[in-house]
């Protein structure tokens, strides 16, 4: 059990933890590159560590010279070599669905695990993968995946959900296919972290509308990435702030991606005093600072487009809707059914607890805000790294304090998260 007291408002200057898809990227990228990369500002959690330790398993040599500087020794386009045992993904998505576009590629036969949670969701990239020629077998659409690499046929794939790791996937499949390139279709935009590394490595892609494009590479150079701070690591300190009158906080080097920034644009409509300056750009995506000050927060409706935009950081929006006045609503978010927990399920459940008025639909949940703090009480993480981190900042804008069963679930993508919460409260 981990308590949150009560804050009066968060005050400093802070960085938060490296975004947590491109280090996976970075590093399941680097396994296949001709020689050795170099990923600084790497950041350790649960979800990158398990992606190191999968190419590490594939036969990539992987060092840390110095803590945060990872290097990794790439096998080449179709050099990873399958293990003697299954690899285990952990809690991460990212690794398995993106893992498994690029051995669909190799020779070999993989077998890819991971733990209950993610054992309970769904694959979807076993329907691409075979459709370009992997044999490909799950057990009924759940993991265990076991991939059966192939000469890959490149495909047109649309999308049937709004999705940046079935979409990764396939994209990364594509670049291992036969001849001619490999295009995928989008409905709403999703986070393009895969689509910026391969055109900052000079690998062929290219977008038009809704269209994106892969071509076969040849080869992928070794690279080296400086990786800025996770705008979902920064969300949460982004609306204690907001939310704690007084408060006076920067945020600095946080990759400010269009795709995922949804959360600010949300914030804006609602009153939110949010600067983002020093504007720059690393690796080919904008990197920035943020400063955060606290402001009184109208209600707000969100619509399906928007949902890819801020799709982690929906937990994080009802809290910020309850202390909002008026009624707001979030609509077209199945997506979170199949996160790491069912968010409509955990966020209402949690959230109600603590004496927020919250109700969940099929798509969505409904909230109504009241200017005031909620009461707080008991929520659980049920092992969700984002539900802790919800609770801790629930736990702060609260009037008695949260405990917040299970907290230990940061460590998934933010294991310092609660000693940088506590160093910039004041109460
Ligand atoms: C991610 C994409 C999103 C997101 C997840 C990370 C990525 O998932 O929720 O936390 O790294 O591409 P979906 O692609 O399944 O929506």
């Amino acid at each position: 059990m981990t308590r949150v007291e009560p804050a009066a408002a968060l005050v400093g200057d802070i960085a938060v933890p490296a975004v947590k898809g491109i280090c996976q990227r970075g590093a399941l990228l680097a396994a296949i590159a001709d020689g050795e990369s170099e990923l600084r500002n790497f950041g350790h959690a649960a979800d990158t560590d398990s992606a190191l330790a999968a190419v590490a398993a594939l036969g990539a040599e992987v060092a840390e010279p110095e803590l945060g500087t990872v290097r990794i020794g790439g096998r080449g386009l179709r050099g990873l070599v399958p293990p003697a045992t299954p690899i285990d993904c952990g809690n991460a998505g990212t690794v398995l669905r993106l893992l498994s576009g690029i051995l669909a590629g190799q020779d070999g036969r993989f077998e890819l695990v991971g733990d209950e949670s993610l054992s309970s969701r769904p694959v979807r990239v076993d329907v691409p993968l075979r459709q370009m020629g992997a044999r490909v077998e799950t057990n009924e659409g759940r993991p265990p995946v076991t991939i059966e690499g192939a000469r890959l046929q490149p495909i047109r794939y649309e999308l049937p959900v709004a999705s940046a790791q079935l979409k990764s996937a396939v994209l990364l499949a594509g670049l291992l296919a036969e001849d001619g390139p490999t295009t995928v279709v989008e409905r709403t935009p999703s986070r393009d972290h895969t689509e910026r590394l391969l055109r900052s490595l000079g690998l062929q892609l290219t977008r038009a509308g809704m269209e994106i494009r892969v071509w076969p590479a040849e080869r992928i150079p070794p690279f080296s990435l400086d990786i800025p701070g996770d705008f979902s690591s920064a969300a949460p300190f982004v609306v204690a702030a907001t939310l704690l009158s007084g408060s006076n906080l920067r945020i600095h080097d946080v990759d400010v991606n269009p795709t995922r920034t949804g959360l600010l644009d949300v914030l804006g409509r609602m009153g939110g005093r949010i600067a983002v300056f020093n504007r720059r750009s690393s690796n080919g995506e904008p990197v920035a600072d943020l400063e955060v000050r606290s402001a009184p927060l109208l209600a707000t409706a969100i619509e399906a487009e928007e949902v890819p935009r801020l799709v982690d950081e929906l937990p994080l929006f009802a809290l910020l809707a309850s202390q909002a006045r008026g009624e707001s609503v979030v609509k077209g978010a199945q997506e979170l059914r199949v996160k790491e927990t069912d968010r409509i399920e955990t966020v209402t459940n949690s959230l109600r607890a603590l004496g927020v008025r919250i109700s969940a639909s099929d798509d969505g949940f409904r909230i109504r805000g009241v200017p005031t703090r909620p009461r707080g009480g008991a929520m659980a993480s049920s092992g969700d790294h984002r539900l802790a981190m919800l609770g801790a900042v629930a736990g702060a804008v609260s009037k008695e304090g949260v405990e917040i069963e299970d907290a230990e679930a940061v460590a998934v993508s933010f294991p310092g998260f609660f000693e940088l919460l506590e160093s910039v409260t004041q109460r």
